[in-house]
């Protein structure tokens, strides 16, 4: 979790089509296994790891303030979560919240830029392009006509992102699914960023990794097969790779190590 990010392929895949899907005016749907990085890249898309601790304080002003306007025009983008069960009319109310502190801190932006200071309105209102909605199936059949109607009336432009098959799910709402333009699948790492990954985690162990040297091959090999590449599997073995080296006074990490470490995990293969 504390990992800083990564810029992988698949973020920039997500972030073209995340561009593609705002200059469309269009809905998205982005799904991909459990773990690959979906949340990740769209909250970093959306600058949220800076904006929603900022915007949930929404304190007095503070010298932090320029620099979260900055953020908030170049993303202007609203990510959000619905809670399990949630209502259409609270979801709504919400995101309207949520929309109207990004615009504010997007207007307060723009005009700071202004060489002659001005009390008109910047069209506040068409500030935030994009609504990018993580996990959802959580959305209700009601929860999804309003967000319809909100892209109808706005051009609001939509990402939902989901597990596989809720492109599917969507096929029962003729309506939303007209109206869908781009359909994206986010696929786990692949090879070479696999190695990029691993070869960081290595370094964090105290140790290089050599993928053309045999014990370490193998090791990688192993880690290609436990985790195929996904993001949040890597994340939970490496914990175990570390308790596994320490409890056996071990230094280098083989693939017995990493078969130790995995079986402690409920991950299987
Ligand atoms: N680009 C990245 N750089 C570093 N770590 C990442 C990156 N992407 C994902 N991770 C890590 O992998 C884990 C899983 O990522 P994330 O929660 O984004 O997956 P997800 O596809 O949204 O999964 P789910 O479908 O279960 O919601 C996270 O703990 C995150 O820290
Ligand atoms: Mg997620």
């Amino acid at each position: 979790m504390n990992q800083p990010f990564i810029v992988t392929k698949e973020h920039r895949r997500f972030t073209e089509f995340a561009n593609a899907v705002r200059k469309e005016k269009t809905i998205g749907i982005c799904h991909g296994d459990a773990g690959v990085g979906k949340t990740n890249s769209a909250r970093r898309y959306a600058n949220w790891d800076a904006l929603e601790p900022y915007i949930n304080k929404w304190g007095p002003r503070g010298e932090h303030d320029a620099k979260h306007y900055a953020l908030a025009n170049r993303s202007r983008t609203v990510f959000y979560t619905p809670e399990v069960l949630c209502r259409p009319k609270d979801l709504m109310h919400d995101i309207d919240r949520w929309q109207a502190k990004v615009e504010i801190c997007a207007d307060e932006h723009l005009r700071s830029r202004e060489t002659e200071p001005t009390t008109t309105p910047i069209g506040m209102s068409h500030l935030v392009d994009l609504l990018i909605i993580d996990e959802a199936e959580r959305l209700t059949p009601t929860a999804l006509e309003l967000l319809r109607d909100r892209h109808d009336r706005e051009h609001l432009s939509m990402i939902l992102i989901g597990m596989p098959g809720i492109d599917q799910r969507f096929r029962h709402y003729p309506q939303l699914y007209s109206r869908l333009g781009f359909s994206h699948h986010y696929r786990t790492l692949g090879r070479e960023e696999l190695l990029f990954v691993l070869d960081r985690h290595w370094k964090h162990l105290g140790q290089q990794l050599d993928p053309e040297d045999f014990t370490d091959a193998q090791a990688i090999a192993a880690i290609e097969r436990i985790t195929r590449g996904n993001f949040r599997l890597l994340e939970r073995l490496f914990p175990q790779i570390a308790r596994v080296l320490k409890i056996n006074g071990l230094e280098t990490i083989t693939d017995d190590v990493i078969e130790a470490a995995a079986s402690i995990l409920v991950i299987g293969n």
